[in-house]
């Protein structure tokens, strides 16, 4: 009798202790406390009081139930509680309060229209919304946190900007792994011009995902399309944004790390981890603008910044000194009568200042660029089905580069005079070609002794890796996560090299790829 009775008081104790959790909906006459959580119906998401690690900091916020420690949205992240008697309440006017002890006022959602019977769900998408009681229509919802998105992007959600209300979602680093607070990174949607992705470091653009050409983001030179989730960009007269989706991978994510490194990530239901797929590629000819204007970069050239056909550095001395940034100006004035030069392979330069029109074909855009001399370049804005619409650039053309791979075709506009030069410096008598020739198979063999020593010496480092090497080489190319999949056997255990800082790195039967996984 007397064990059971302590049993009994072990039980009541253990569930006040741990976390005891609610249906996914709450009124105005519940709330929910330090300790209680909200569980949304299917059960995937998590919304309850945590504390980041080393923190004694208190902040609400909402997890994925299968991996409570990734936080991925919190309220109140620039006001935390320091104790445990923090509560969230619903008003009756449908705004979401978190109150303290002292009931003072730490943190509240915003909204324009208020509701008669107002309620807050966590839906099973991981939107935490403030909705009339019964309607479930996505469009009536009086507030939701999918629009107010912290480090993590969750499928569904919208990263962009809407033209009506003004409102831009996007993401923003965590000032340090244990404080949520905005630091100083971002990854938004510039909605000038043709909209684009960018990655900032407070009012500084660092690099460039590029704008949208119906498959992917311009940056990205990858020929496939990816595959870990389904990717949308939506542009119309009442908003613009970029949204993914669930494949039958898994639930994939997209976050910025507090050093501002963009991750994306995958819930891996057989390993129970989050595994990283995908890096950006962050090599030097991805830091904005460092060849400055009308020059591209391309990563195995050297110098690597060249001028475009037809340009010339703006100053000799600093671009000998390998000082791009003053970039490269028109040898020649601009003419109505300039042709335009075809660029292949083309990662497309900074849209800020550009125009663009979805139906207006590639030889009507030659025509509008050539009559307006701010006009500098014109492309196609959809790739898809060899091409459609109109993107064109006026002003100096900003952060470009060539790659090895994919690309897309520029029309730069140039002198016909400088463009009969470059023709003209193109064929060549036989002689020149047999000369060509002949120091080019010195060269390849050259080449293949280098990389015979340089394969070797890799191979050496390889044994030696370590995490400064990582570090240091930040050329990790985006690979889809099939690929990587396949290549280490679907992450068997005989393909793990070890643990690195962020977790197992695995060896890939063709080529050492990294896939870090937490
Ligand atoms: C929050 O809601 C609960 C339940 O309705 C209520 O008891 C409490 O007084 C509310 N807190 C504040 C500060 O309004
Ligand atoms: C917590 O602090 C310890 C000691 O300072 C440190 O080793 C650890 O990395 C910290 N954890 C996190 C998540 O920052
Ligand atoms: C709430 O709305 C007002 C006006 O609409 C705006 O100025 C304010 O920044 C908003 N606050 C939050 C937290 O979104
Ligand atoms: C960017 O921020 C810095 C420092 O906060 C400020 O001096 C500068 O004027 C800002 N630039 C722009 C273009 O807003
Ligand atoms: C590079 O050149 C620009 C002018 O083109 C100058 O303002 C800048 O100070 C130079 N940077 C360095 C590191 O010399
Ligand atoms: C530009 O070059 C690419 C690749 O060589 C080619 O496919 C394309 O047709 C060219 N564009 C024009 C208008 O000739
Ligand atoms: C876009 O192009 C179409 C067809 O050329 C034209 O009818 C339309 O007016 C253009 N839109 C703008 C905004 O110029
Ligand atoms: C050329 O384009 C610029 C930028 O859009 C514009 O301000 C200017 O008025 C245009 N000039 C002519 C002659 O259309």
């Amino acid at each position: 009798m007397g064990r059971f009775f302590v049993i009994l008081v072990c039980c009541l104790l253990l569930s006040t202790l741990t976390n005891s959790s609610k249906p996914a909906i709450i009124n105005p006459s519940q709330s929910v406390r330090d300790g209680e959580t909200l569980l949304s119906d299917g059960g995937s998401f998590q919304l309850g009081f945590f504390n980041p690690a080393n923190s004694t900091n208190q902040y609400l916020g909402l997890w994925f139930t299968k991996s409570p420690q990734t936080v991925l949205w919190v309220a109140n992240r620039e006001t935390p509680f320091t104790d445990r008697f923090g509560v969230l309440n619903i008003t009756r006017e449908g705004i979401l309060i978190l109150y303290s002890r002292s009931s003072n006022i730490v943190w509240l959602s915003n909204s324009s229209r208020t509701e008669e019977n107002p309620v807050a769900e966590l839906l099973e998408s991981g939107n935490l919304v403030v909705r009339e009681e019964n309607d479930k229509n996505p469009a009536n919802f009086l507030w939701q946190s999918f629009d107010y998105p912290c480090d993590t992007m969750l499928p569904g959600m919208r990263l962009g900007i809407n033209f009506v209300t003004r409102l831009e979602s996007s993401l923003s680093s965590w000032k340090t792994s244990e404080d949520p607070a905005r630091g100083e990174f971002s990854l938004l949607l510039d909605p000038n011009g043709y909209p684009q992705l960018v990655l900032k470091k407070g009012n500084k653009t660092l690099a460039r995902a590029g704008s949208w050409n119906g498959i992917r983001f311009t940056a990205q030179t990858t020929s496939t399309p990816d595959s870990i989730s389904t990717s949308e960009f939506v542009l119309n007269e009442k908003e613009g944004y970029f949204v993914f989706g669930i494949t039958s991978l898994g639930f994939p994510r997209l976050t910025l790390t507090p050093e501002g490194i963009p991750q994306r990530s995958i819930w891996n239901d057989r390993t129970h981890q989050w595994q990283f797929v995908e890096i950006a590629q962050l090599d030097i000819c991805e830091h904005y603008s460092i060849c400055g204007a009308n020059a591209y970069c391309q990563i195995n050239n050297s110098p690597i910044c060249s001028c475009l056909d037809g340009f010339m550095p703006k100053s000799l001395r600093d671009w000998k000194l390998s000082n791009w940034s003053g970039g490269c100006v028109r040898r020649t004035p601009c003419s109505d009568k300039d042709r335009f030069e075809n660029y292949s392979r083309m990662k497309l330069p900074d849209t800020s200042s550009s125009w663009y029109n979805k139906s207006t074909g590639l030889e009507e855009c030659k025509e509008i660029c050539l009559k307006n001399c701010s006009c500098t370049a014109y492309a196609n804005l959809d790739v898809r089905g060899g091409g459609s619409g109109c993107l064109i650039w006026f002003g100096g053309l900003i952060d470009t580069r060539r790659s090895n791979g994919d690309g897309q075709d520029l029309y730069v506009r140039i002198a016909v005079s400088e463009l009969e030069n470059i023709e003209k410096k193109r064929p060549v008598d036989k002689k020149k070609q047999a000369v060509i020739i002949a120091s080019s198979v010195i060269l390849v063999l050259g080449l293949l002794i280098v990389g015979v020593i340089s394969y070797t010496r890799k191979t050496y480092l390889r044994k030696n890796y370590n995490s400064e090497e990582r570090t240091q080489d930040m050329e990790l190319p985006w690979y889809d996560f099939s690929t990587i999949g396949h290549a280490t056997n679907n992450f068997s255990s005989s393909n793990k090299l070890g643990e690195g800082g962020f977790g197992p790195v695995y060896k890939v039967n063709r080529s050492l790829i990294l896939v870090q996984t937490i």
